[in-house]
């Protein structure tokens, strides 16, 4: 065990999982979805390779963002999967891992996180987990999922105070992160065999059990192009229907969801 670090590589080893897993801890790294597509360079990796690091110097956020990345306090996961899946269903791996985020941290706080569309987490209206998905496939599928918690930060940089927050402000408590990174790595391997096995109208069920976006009305930021409606429901490939205020239906398969 490094010192100073509640990351316990030895008992994440030790997952009962029916995917075969090769661990790579480091204490920093600039970030670990980097780490993972250098390798796919390189060696590539088999999936099943998960890269946790204790600091990002880069980490790296949807759409281009900076992902805050304080040494110590937060949980920087990215694993590799290898799905079989047509092109279109792709986007269904970033829904599951956003579902699979939300049951791992509700099985610790006591207050629930909800999932705002594709795959924010949020607590108490604020962020408090994200997923970068990224897919490096050519011939052999490669999709690096890369998943940054909020635990035990204390406080958070002036420009995203108002809207990030992490586990320990919301609760007070301070959270173990190996127990939270060994029900994110369980809840992962249990959404994905649903997800290999074709149960997707039960993981989209599953996802919109845990939003509140619904009957809500919201903007959607795409590019230059931003759409205003209520939203509806998710088709069966994850992708949001609004009604724009004529009672159009658009679908949406991208953006940044705000409340209108
Ligand atoms: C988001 O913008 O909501 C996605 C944030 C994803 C952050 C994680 S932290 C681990 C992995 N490495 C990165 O550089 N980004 C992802």
């Amino acid at each position: 065990m490094p010192n100073s670090s509640d990351i316990d590589l030895s008992i994440l080893q030790n997952i009962t999982s029916e995917t075969k897993r090769q661990w790579l801890y480091l204490s920093k790294t600039d970030s670990t979805n980097t780490e993972i597509s250098r390798r796919l360079h390189n060696h590539p990796p088999e999936e099943g390779l998960v890269v946790i690091a204790d600091c990002q110097t880069s980490g790296r956020g949807r759409l281009g963002r900076v992902w805050h990345s304080e040494p110590k306090n937060g949980i920087y996961l990215s694993t590799l999967f290898r799905p079989a899946l047509s092109p279109e269903k792709l986007p269904l791996i970033t829904l599951m891992a956003g579902l699979a985020t939300v049951f791992a941290v509700n099985q610790i706080i006591p207050c629930p996180v909800r999932l705002k569309w594709p795959n924010d987490l949020l607590l108490n209206g604020k962020k408090i987990a994200g997923v970068l998905c990224e897919n490096h496939s050519t011939q052999t599928p490669a999709v690096i999922i890369g998943i940054g918690i909020n635990v035990n930060h204390s406080q958070f940089p002036s420009e995203i105070k108002d809207i990030a927050t992490s586990l320990k402000l919301e609760t007070g408590l301070k959270v173990n992160r190996t127990s939270l990174i060994k029900n994110l790595i369980m809840q992962l391997d249990f959404q994905y065999n649903e997800l290999k096995n074709n149960k997707i109208k039960i993981l989209l069920e599953r996802w919109c059990d845990n939003t509140d976006l619904f009957g809500k009305t919201i903007t959607i930021k795409k590019g230059n192009q931003k759409f205003t409606g209520k939203a509806l429901r998710l088709d069966k490939l994850g992708r949001l229907i609004i009604a724009d205020k004529l009672g159009n239906e658009l679908v949406l398969d991208s953006g940044e969801v705000s409340l209108a």
